[in-house]
């Protein structure tokens, strides 16, 4: 039966202990493409996805972050800072915002297919692009670890930790 919407994003939680088993093909697939169904400024898809699967590139990822959490697939999520939508006001790259929304849609996808992810910003930006030999205008901002949730994964109590609505949000 279909998941309701809001019940797939409760249920979603970070998950930082990934089972042995690996990521089927398929399913990286997939996770892709719901990136590339999210929207972008413009529709300037500055979005660029490194897909890290051999266990070299991961033990070097750890060199650039401590929350790589040992999953089997590393998508990093890197921005096309030359190409994207720039704010004409600043005339900065935003690409930030659009990597941001195509690695929501990566994570909730992940979570429709039954994997954990844990959405991390905790990296080397710099380290990152070298070790995965970006070119300039492609910056690296986020990554998300996929993989099997391992038997004994468990959300952490920030999971369940949410500001009241009524905090939240405000009617005027
Ligand atoms: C933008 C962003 C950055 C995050 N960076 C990290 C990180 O570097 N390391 C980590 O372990 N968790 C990271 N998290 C996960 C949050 O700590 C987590 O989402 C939050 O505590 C709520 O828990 P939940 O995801 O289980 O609901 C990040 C989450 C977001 C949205």
């Amino acid at each position: 039966m279909m998941k309701d919407f809001l019940e797939l994003a409760a249920e979603r939680y970070s998950c930082r202990k990934f089972s042995d088993r690996p990521v089927e093909n398929e399913k990286i697939q997939k996770i892709i493409k719901a990136a590339s169904l999210a929207p972008t400024a413009k529709n300037g898809q500055p979005v660029f996805i490194v897909t890290v699967k051999s266990e070299e590139m991961r033990k070097k990822m750890k060199e650039a972050s401590p929350c790589t959490f040992d999953a089997p697939v590393i998508f990093v999520m890197c921005g096309d800072v030359k190409n994207g939508w720039h704010d004409p006001y600043t005339g900065r790259s935003r690409a930030e915002m659009d990597v941001s929304i195509a690695t929501t849609h990566m994570m909730l996808e992940a979570a429709d297919l039954g994997l954990g992810s844990t959405w991390v910003c905790m990296m080397d930006l710099y380290k990152a692009h070298t070790i995965l030999d970006l070119p300039e205008h492609i910056f690296p901002y986020c990554m998300l670890p996929v993989g099997y949730p391992a038997p004994d994964a468990c959300p952490s109590e920030r999971h369940a930790s949410r500001k009241p609505l009524s905090e939240l949000a405000k009617e005027v």
